[in-house]
C-alpha cells in the first residue's frame, strides 16, 4: 500500500469533500465582498459527458472504410424545412453566437475568417452585426435575442440565417451581463446603451409569452426576409423534450440545443454550475422529440455545450445531431488562455488555462475585451488561420471515427455505434453500458 507523501497528509490534515478549498475560498470571497461571483466560460464541475461514451469500431460484423481511398462526407444542409435558401455547409461544426461586446471586433472578425475558410457558418450574438464580421463571414447567422441589442431589419436581411435565442445552456432562464468596463463607445452605440454602465439583458423576449406568439414572431421574421433565410430556435437545455417540440410547432427550421457545459461571456457562478442539464442528457431528449413529430433530419438539430474534439463531434452526430456549435473551444483556438500570456494571467490572479474573467475586459490575449490596446494585440488573420486549422482537425477526427465505424458520411453515425462506460452516461445517452445490452431505464 502506498501512502500520500504530501505534508498535509503526513500531518493528518484531511480535506473536507464538502468544504474543500475552492468552497472555503468562495465563502471567504462572498464574506469579504458581499457580491456574488460572476465569470465567463461554462460549468467547471465534472458532469457525465461525451468522454463517457465510446465507439464500437468495425471489425468482423461491420466493415470499416479505408482512410486514404474511401470517401467520408462531412457536408450538411441546415434549414431546408421552409426556407428558400438553406445553408449548405462543408463541415458539421459551426461557430456559436458570441456577442460583439463580450468579444473584441478583431476577435469577431477572426471567427468569420476561420469559419469561412473551411466552409462553415459563424453567428452574431447579443450586440448586433459588425461590418467586419459580415464582411469576413461566408455564412453568418444573425441572433434575435431577448435584449434586442443591435437588432435592426437591415441587418436581418444581410444575414444568411436567423437564430431566435430563447436561452443558453450556461444560464437557461437568465439574461446576459455586460459590465461597464466593456461598454465602449462603439458597443454602446450598437446597443443604444449608455457608455460605461453595467447592463443586464432581458431573460425573456418582450414580444411573446409562449409558443403561439413565437409562431407569429417567426412568421414576421420570414416575411421581413422574404422566406429566404432559415430560422433557428436556440434553447438552453432543461426541459429539452418539450422545448424542442414547441420550437418545431412554432415553425423552426433548425433547433439549437445548448447544454449546461455551454460557455458564456458573463453570468453568476451559481447559475453556471446549478441550472440546466448536461449536453449528453439533452441530445436524446431532443432527438426523441423530433422523431415523435416525424421531423428528425428534416428540422435539423445543432448541439452545443462542451464540444472540444472530433470525438465529441462524432458522438453528438451519432446520437442524432445534424451539426454542432462551438464557443469556448473556438476562443481557445483563436489564442484565449495561451501560455504565451502566462505572466499576464498571473498578474490578474489567474493562470493560462484557468482564465475565465471574460467580464472584466482585461483579457491579455485581446479576445474578450474592448480595451483598444489589448484588442490591438490580436491579429484577426492569424486568429482566423488558427481557428480554420482547429476546425479541420475536428472534421478529420470525426471522419476518422466514422470510417472506422464503416460510414461513408459522418451523418451516418448512429446510436448503435456507441456504448457508455458509466451507468449514468448509459442512462442519459440511452446507449448500452459497454459489454452489455443494458440501457438503464429501458
Ligand atoms: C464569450 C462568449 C459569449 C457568448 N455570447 C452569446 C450570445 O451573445 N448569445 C448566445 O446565444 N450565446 C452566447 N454564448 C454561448 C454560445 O453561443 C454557445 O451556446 C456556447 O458557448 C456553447 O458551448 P461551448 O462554449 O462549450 O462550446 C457565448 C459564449 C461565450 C463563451
Amino acid at each position: 500500500m502506498t501512502y500520500p507523501t504530501d505534508d498535509r497528509a503526513r500531518l493528518g490534515l484531511r480535506e473536507s469533500a464538502t468544504f474543500d478549498r475552492p468552497t472555503i475560498a468562495a465563502i471567504q470571497r462572498a464574506a469579504e465582498t458581499g457580491i456574488y461571483d460572476i465569470r465567463g466560460w461554462g460549468a467547471k464541475r465534472s458532469l457525465p459527458h461525451f468522454d463517457d461514451l465510446l465507439f464500437l469500431g468495425a471489425s468482423m460484423s461491420r466493415y470499416p472504410l479505408e482512410g486514404y481511398r474511401e470517401r467520408c462526407g462531412t457536408d450538411v444542409v441546415l434549414g431546408d424545412r421552409f426556407a428558400k435558401h438553406p445553408l449548405h455547409l462543408d463541415i458539421p461544426v459551426t461557430i456559436a453566437g458570441m456577442s460583439f461586446g463580450a468579444l473584441s471586433g478583431p476577435a469577431k472578425e477572426a471567427l468569420g475568417r476561420g469559419a469561412s475558410e473551411v466552409g462553415t457558418s459563424t453567428t452574431t450574438g447579443d450586440g448586433g452585426m459588425t461590418p467586419e464580421e459580415r464582411g469576413q463571414s461566408k455564412y453568418l447567422v444573425y441572433q434575435y435575442l431577448p435584449s434586442r441589442y443591435g437588432m435592426n431589419p437591415a441587418d436581418l436581411r444581410k444575414a444568411d440565417a436567423i437564430e431566435v435565442v430563447l436561452g443558453q445552456g450556461a444560464k437557461p432562464g437568465g439574461g446576459g451581463m455586460l459590465l461597464g468596463q466593456k461598454i465602449s463607445e462603439r458597443v454602446a452605440g450598437m446597443r443604444t446603451l449608455p457608455e460605461g454602465i453595467d447592463q443586464r439583458s432581458a431573460c425573456r423576449h418582450p414580444d411573446w409569452t409562449g409558443p403561439d406568439d413565437l409562431t407569429i414572431k417567426i412568421n414576421e421574421l420570414r416575411e421581413i426576409t422574404d422566406w429566404e433565410k432559415p430560422i433557428y430556435v436556440k434553447v438552453g437545455a432543461t426541459r429539452t423534450y418539450y422545448d424542442v417540440k414547441l420550437a418545431v410547432h412554432a415553425g423552426a427550421d433548425v433547433v439549437v440545443v445548448d447544454g449546461m457545459q455551454g460557455g458564456t461571456a458573463a453570468t453568476q457562478e451559481v447559475f453556471i454550475e446549478h441550472v440546466g442539464i448536461p449536453t449528453l442528457a439533452a441530445v436524446p431528449q431532443a432527438v426523441q422529440a423530433l422523431a415523435e413529430l416525424g421531423v428528425h433530419r428534416k428540422v435539423q438539430l445543432i448541439v452545443s455545450g462542451g464540444i472540444r474534439t472530433g470525438a465529441d463531434v462524432a458522438k453528438a452526430l451519432a446520437l442524432g445531431a445534424d451539426a454542432v456549435a462551438i464557443g469556448t473551444a473556438a476562443l481557445i483556438a483563436l489564442g484565449d488562455n495561451h501560455p504565451r500570456y502566462a505572466a499576464e494571467y498571473e498578474k490578474l490572479g489567474s493562470a493560462a488555462g484557468f482564465f475565465d474573467d471574460f467580464q472584466d475586459g482585461t483579457d491579455p490575449a485581446g479576445i474578450s475585451t474592448q480595451d483598444p490596446e489589448l484588442a490591438a494585440r490580436f491579429d484577426p488573420v492569424e486568429g482566423g488561420r488558427r481557428l480554420a486549422n482547429y476546425l479541420r482537425v475536428l472534421t478529420m477526427e470525426a471522419q476518422t471515427i466514422a470510417r472506422a465505424c464503416g460510414k461513408a458520411h459522418v451523418l451516418h453515425l448512429e446510436p448503435e455505434d456507441l456504448v457508455a462506460v458509466t451507468i449514468e452516461a448509459a442512462a442519459m445517452a440511452r446507449v448500452p453500458l459497454a459489454g452489455t445490452d443494458w440501457i438503464p431505464g429501458r
